[in-house]
C-alpha cells in the first residue's frame, strides 16, 4: 500500500465530549501517525470555504453552523493507505449506519454531530491539507 497523507478533523461534538485522546489512540493503533495538528475555532467563513463542495446541498447551512460552533482538532494522518484506512476507522456518515467499533458508532450522536471528518480521496486530501497546513508545518517522521 502506498504511503499517504489525509486530513482528519475531530468535530466540535467530540472535542466537547473530551475524547480527542481516545480518537488519537485509534489512529495510532491502526498505524496512522499524526504529522501535523492544531486546534482551531473555525469562523463561519472558514467552514464555508472548507466545505464549499457541499454549498448547494440542503444540509450546508447546518453543517457550517455546526462546524463553527466550537473548537475542532485538525490533524494530518500519515501511513500506508491512510485515506481509506481513516475512512474505515470513521465509519459511515450517519452513525446509525456506522459499523460496530467505528469512531462514529462509538462517539457520534447524529448525522450532523458525527464526531470526525476525513478526506475522501487523494485530490481532496491534498487540497484539504493545503487549506489548513500551508507551508512547512507538516513533518516527515
Ligand atoms: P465528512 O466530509 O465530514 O468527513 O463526512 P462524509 O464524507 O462522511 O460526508 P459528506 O457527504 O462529505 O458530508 C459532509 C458532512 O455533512 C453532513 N451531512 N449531513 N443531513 C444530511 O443528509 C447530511 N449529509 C451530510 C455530515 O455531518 C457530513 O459529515
Ligand atoms: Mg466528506
Amino acid at each position: 500500500m502506498p504511503l499517504e497523507r489525509t486530513l482528519s478533523i475531530i468535530k466540535p461534538d467530540a472535542v466537547a465530549k473530551n475524547v480527542i485522546g481516545q480518537i488519537y489512540a485509534r489512529f495510532e493503533a491502526a498505524g496512522l501517525k499524526i504529522v501535523a495538528a492544531r486546534m482551531v475555532h473555525l469562523s463561519r467563513g472558514d467552514a464555508e470555504a472548507f466545505y464549499a463542495v457541499h454549498k448547494e446541498r440542503a444540509f450546508f447551512k447546518d453543517l457550517v453552523g455546526f462546524m463553527s460552533s466550537g473548537p475542532v482538532m485538525i490533524q494530518v494522518l500519515q501511513g500506508p493507505g491512510a485515506i481509506a484506512k481513516n475512512r474505515e476507522l470513521m465509519g459511515a456518515t450517519d452513525p446509525k449506519q456506522a459499523s460496530k467499533g467505528s469512531i462514529r458508532a462509538d462517539f457520534a450522536d447524529s448525522i450532523d454531530a458525527n464526531a470526525v471528518h476525513g478526506s475522501d480521496g487523494a485530490e481532496t486530501a491534498a487540497a484539504e491539507i493545503a487549506f489548513f497546513f500551508p507551508g512547512v508545518n507538516v513533518y516527515d517522521r
